[in-house]
């Protein structure tokens, strides 16, 4: 946008914006609502419904001299066109004249309802966007109230195409506005759906297999102006007026989208109150006005069947329900009985709150406390990572982005979206990995290297930069030198990494070249430039921030020698079965769980923790943005916050918790510096954001709500405070990934088969498969075909997988997604081989 300003007049209010913006912008700015079917202020304006008409005034110039014409009063005379504009592709110039509510163009918007709703049927009544229908609304605002055409000749078409399981297309319904088209080219890069036929029979359809196959598909329903598309979630589910909001923030993956849970009590539930549906909620700095469709459709687990809503304690070797108190005194007992040789593990999806509380308890009762996570790196980002002014969208031409051994798109579905519009916007993006991403096709370089290289490539990216005798060995080839030049000569350096590919030593080491990277280009420090880790669940920066790290070395070994263990949210066992060989016998075991996992099955005691739908809290983003949750629906059963679960064993064992959220947010602040300051009252704040969307503004920006809980608030780094930086570099381990065998990578997907998806109806056919993916070649060395069953030798163990090829996977190697149940955390060696035939009697 032009730092130009021009001055107009918009139903006779005057207003200075910036040059070249457009009509229906401007008079947003004055509060003026021009009302628009196919605008939206995210996408480029295509001018289709002719909605949004206004007279537009020009000042009248002097054919001969080009000055503008003035009269006797020495003011601008103003030309009207004989016809209406569209305001939204309309740009304003210097002394124009708007008339949005005048005679003329309200006649030409009633005739534009009038029309559209010759082809629309009679649904409101029944139709799910009742309530909050742009065309409902601006039919009252602006309609004539009558109709010149019969209602038997409005096409009837059959109800509900499917456009895949997730998404529902009713065609009458449609006013061929192409937001849902466009938002799938344009915003998503996924064009999966788009129209067919003409006029009237005009459809959306889709083209992709499995149908509408996108992660942000649920947004389409969002922006639809009408009832035209809706989610196998929500549909038929509730009306808008009946429902409830909280705000809240997507537990799933690092990025920390903000959300609205839309609640209600129901018959089909027992008159309980569960959650209808997740709608975005405004954060420009963070996800905009977007979600990926797990955050939007992966919240059934919350309050799900499956749910554990009492305690339980072990009674003869069985787990039974028991009293509070019961379980308390038992689990306090256990573990004040361990003192040094008390270990506790804690899932990277609790809050800050419970993390604090967890990491005092353990260290209380003189025992070690652990994160449960194959990556390393927080401590770096603490100290180099994005800072307070954080936010991807400020990303462009001049600045750089370098995303390492990450397939942001499966990992952190908003990140990729962000970066994608960052490059489309001129930054310059590089991409290291091993097997191609999503990522590469809006990458300006794309450095490839084999899988066990990657730290290798990431040094010689360090050593073109800024050359150094150690990293001499570590070859840089043009794409990488063309990748320096541009880091180093950015004016923003933003760099990204994951765990694609790498043990938990690669993961430190990327995170230190990541960190010298920043420095020796002068970066560190500077607003919008730092690190970011693509950690694997949501909460896992929030965890390093309070003092419970990971150290999958130390935590096994500990783990081997343990008395008693505590575990929060995490299922240790679940991950790595060989695991519970390896613990002590007798060891006393205390899990704080959602739902029963093969961790809690082992335990002595069970608590029944309560989902981020239940309670209030804090999580701290990727990004180190530090948000807060709200509770949407009363608590399951007898469950109680993680928080409350340790202050309650705290004062059983003389271990002084805070035992509400707030108090132990506030304890955190006065015990961890980057944190002082913060408490709820500070995380509720908000500002104004553009555009403006939610609130009344349906018609704008569709259903996302207008964020008036709280836009959090992001950690400066230690950098940015001017503390001085050094930073060793680590040498790629070269011993790692040797041995014999096809090397197994685990790599994320989406949809995984963790905790909070595997019991998900909704998504259930698009759960990673228990699968190995492999070069056609790779897999024909080995004798698999593709689709055929296959087992992993693992440990001593044979999982049974199905074989996929893929020519893209670089040879030698075989992908397995993380949580389908072949136990690898991290690149391992192992043998393939066909499924041995059955033995016929
Ligand atoms: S389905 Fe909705 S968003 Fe898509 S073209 Fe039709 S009215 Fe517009
Ligand atoms: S991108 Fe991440 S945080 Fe955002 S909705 Fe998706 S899973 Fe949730
Ligand atoms: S033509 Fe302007 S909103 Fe559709």
């Amino acid at each position: 946008m032009s730092d130009v300003l021009v001055r107009v007049t918009i139903d006779g209010r005057e207003i200075s914006v910036p040059k070249g913006i457009l009509i229906v912008d401007a008079a947003k700015k004055l509060g003026i609502d021009i009302p628009v079917f196919c605008y939206h202020p995210k996408m480029k304006p295509v001018g289709m419904c002719r909605m949004c008409l206004v007279e537009v005034g020009r000042p009248q110039r002097d054919r001969a001299t080009g000055q503008v014409v003035r009269n006797e009063n020495g003011q601008p005379v103003m030309q009207f066109a004989g016809k209406l504009e569209t305001a939204c592709t309309t740009p304003v110039e210097d002394g124009w004249e708007i008339r949005v509510d005048s005679p003329l163009a309200r006649e030409g918007r009633q005739q534009v309802v009038e029309f559209l709703l010759t082809s629309h049927p009679l649904d409101c009544p029944v139709c799910d966007k009742g309530g909050e229908c742009p065309l409902q609304n601006q039919t009252m605002s602006q309609g004539a109230g009558t109709s010149r055409f019969h209602f038997d000749d409005k096409q009837h078409l059959a109800k509900k195409v499917p456009l895949g399981e997730l998404i529902f297309l009713d065609r009458e319904r449609c006013i061929q506005c192409a937001r849902c088209v466009r938002f799938q080219e344009e915003i998503a890069g996924d064009p999966v759906i788009g129209f067919f036929d003409r006029g009237r029979k005009l459809e959306i359809v889709t083209f992709s297999e499995p149908g509408f196959d996108s992660v942000f598909s649920g947004n389409t329903t969002d922006i639809c102006p009408v009832g035209a598309l809706t989610t196998a979630d929500f549909r038929f589910g509730a009306r808008p007026w009946e429902m409830n909001n909280a705000p809240s923030i997507c537990p799933h993956c690092p990025v920390g989208c903000n959300l609205t849970l839309n609640t209600r009590r129901e018959a089909k539930s027992n008159g309980r109150e569960v959650v209808k549906r997740v709608l975005p909620r405004q954060n420009e700095a963070v996800n905009e006005l977007w979600i990926c469709d797990k955050g939007r459709f992966g919240h059934h687990y919350a309050s799900g069947p499956e749910r554990l809503t009492r305690p339980m304690v072990r009674r003869d070797g069985v787990l039974v329900e028991s009293s509070w108190d019961e379980a308390l005194s038992r689990a306090s007992d256990g573990l004040q009985a361990a003192h040094a040789s008390l270990v506790g593990i804690a899932g990277g999806r609790a809050s800050n709150e419970d993390l604090f509380n967890f990491r005092r308890l353990v260290e209380g009762l003189g025992g070690t406390p652990f994160l449960q996570s194959s990556m390393s790196g927080g401590e770096w980002v603490q100290k180099v990572g994005l800072g307070s002014s954080a936010n991807l969208g400020h990303l462009g031409k001049g600045d750089a982005i370098l995303v390492a051994a990450s397939d942001l798109h499966q990992e952190a579905p908003l990140w990729w979206l962000r970066l994608k519009h960052a490059a489309e916007r001129g930054a310059t993006l590089t991409v290291l990995n091993a097997r191609p991403t999503r990522l590469d096709a809006y990458a300006t370089h794309v450095l490839r290297c084999a899988y066990g290289d990657t730290e290798a490539a990431m040094l010689g990216l360090v050593n073109a930069v800024r050359a150094r005798p150690e990293l001499a060995k570590y070859p840089a080839d043009a794409g990488v030198r063309a990748s320096a030049a541009a880091v180093t000569s950015a004016d923003r350096l933003v760099i990204l990494f994951g765990q694609d590919g790498l043990d938990f030593g690669g993961t430190e080491a990327m995170a230190r070249a990541g960190v010298s990277l920043l420095t020796a280009t002068g970066h560190a420090g500077k607003p919008d430039c730092g690190l970011v880790a693509v950690w694997p669940q949501g909460n896992v920066q929030g965890a390093w921030d309070v003092g419970v790290w990971p150290d999958p070395d130390r935590a096994r070994e500990a783990l081997s020698m343990a008395k008693s263990i505590l575990i929060m949210a995490a299922d240790p066992l679940g991950d790595d079965p060989a695991l519970a060989e390896t613990l002590p016998a007798g060891s006393f075991l205390v899990v704080q769980e959602l739902s029963m996992t093969e961790t809690a099955q082992r335990a002595d005691v069970v608590f029944p923790a309560q989902s981020f739908v239940e309670r209030e809290g804090s999580f701290t983003s990727g990004e180190r943005r530090v948000q807060r949750f709200y509770p949407a629906i009363r608590p399951l059963g007898d469950t109680l916050p993680d928080f409350e679960i340790l202050a309650r064993i705290g004062r059983r064992s003389g271990v002084v918790l805070a035992d509400t959220a707030s108090e132990a947010l506030q304890a955190m602040a006065a015990d961890l510096p980057d944190y002082a300051g913060i408490s709820y009252q500070t995380l509720a704040q908000v500002e104004p954001q553009w555009p403006l969307a939610g609130g009344d503004d349906l018609y704008l920006g569709g259903t996302a709500y207008k964020n008036l809980q709280g836009l959090g608030i992001p950690l400066p780094s230690a950098a940015e405070r001017g503390e001085p930086i050094a930073v060793n570099l680590m040498e790629p381990e070269t011993a790692r990934g040797r041995g014999t065998g096809v090397l197994l990578v685990p790599v994320t997907r989406l949809y995984d088969r963790g905790v909070t998806l595997r019991h998900s109806k909704l998504l259930a056919q698009r759960l990673a498969e228990r699968e190995i993916i492999l070069n056609p070649e790779e897999a024909h060395r080995h004798s698999l075909s593709a689709g055929e069953p296959a087992q992993v030798h693992l440990d001593g163990r044979a999982h049974s997988v199905t074989v996929r090829t893929d020519a893209a996977i670089p040879a030698g190697v075989a992908l397995v997604p993380r949580s389908v149940g072949v136990p690898i955390e991290e690149p391992t060696r192992a043998e393939l081989c066909r499924m041995p035939e059955p033995v016929t009697p």
